[in-house]
């Protein structure tokens, strides 16, 4: 049987815990990844036990009470508090989703916070996103024409062509679908992964784009559409309700009917 050791830095051990204030009666405990960078220390798991009854509803509402009140080391990420920038994107209770969305109340015992899986960590509950990034950019997410010269006005669309955009344009770029498929995890340097395709299939199948035959192209490859494996964590765990299965299941497709 093969034998293999775990880096050091795997490990993940129980850190303080910061107790609920006295008096309080409405009190719930916080298990959160810490992690810093500054010093040599594998992660550990702080807990801290809070009085509900002293914040908003949401998990990001007891981050930040922890960050003001409590512990103000604590990292994460968050802007707009309003599901919309992605920023808050973690892993709540096992699952991706957006801490901004995730009402605490779901969560029946202590709520288990780390960041979003198999990305490397900056500090804390921060993601490395940058690969994710960069993928995102291979894929040239923006509208190409080569129509000369450009129209003077906006480039008009039927209401069937603009509803086939539908679903595709709310995605607000979390990874909270990236970060949960395994052929990401596994091969996630040559995998495109479900976010990213399914920002290449909105402009595949926007009517005014006319790079659809490069797009398609350019996502010939046997690891940068093909390892999905169509395992659907992408399209369960997504926090807008989408369906980047759908989408990479379109693109191959497409990818089948120039072949025939
Ligand atoms: S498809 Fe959903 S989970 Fe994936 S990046 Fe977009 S909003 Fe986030
Ligand atoms: S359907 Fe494809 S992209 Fe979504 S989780 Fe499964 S393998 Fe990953
Ligand atoms: S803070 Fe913007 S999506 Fe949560």
């Amino acid at each position: 049987m093969v034998e293999f050791t775990l880096p050091r830095n795997s490990k993940v051990g129980k850190g303080k815990t910061y107790p609920a204030p006295a008096g309080a009666t409405n009190v719930k405990a916080f298990g959160i990844y810490r992690w810093s960078p500054d010093d040599d220390s594998n992660p550990v798991v702080d807990t801290y036990e809070l009085d509900l009854d002293k914040m908003g509803p949401m998990v990001l509402d007891a981050l930040i009470h922890i960050k003001n009140e409590v512990d103000p080391t604590l990292t994460f990420r968050r802007s707009c508090r309003e599901g919309i920038c992605g920023s808050c994107a973690m892993n709540i209770d096992g699952e991706n989703t957006l801490a901004c969305l995730k009402p605490i109340r779901d969560v029946k015992k202590a709520v288990a916070i780390s960041p979003l899986p198999h990305m490397p960590v900056v500090k804390d509950l921060v993601p490395d996103l940058n690969g994710a990034y960069a993928q995102l950019a291979s894929i040239e997410p923006w509208m190409k024409s080569d129509t000369a010269p450009p129209p003077d006005a906006e480039r008009r669309q039927s209401e069937e062509e603009r509803a086939k955009l539908d679903g595709m344009w709310e995605c607000i770029l979390c990874f909270c679908c990236t970060t949960s498929c395994p052929s990401y995890w596994w091969n996630g340097d040559r995998y495109l992964g479900p976010a990213t395709l399914l920002a290449a299939y909105r402009w595949i199948a926007d009517s005014r784009d006319e790079a659809k035959g490069a797009r398609l192209d350019a996502l010939e490859d046997p690891l940068k559409l093909y390892a999905c494996r169509t395992i659907m964590n992408c399209t369960q765990t997504c926090p807008k309700g989408l369906n980047p299965a759908k989408a990479i299941a379109e693109i191959k497709k497409l990818q089948l009917e120039r072949k025939v």
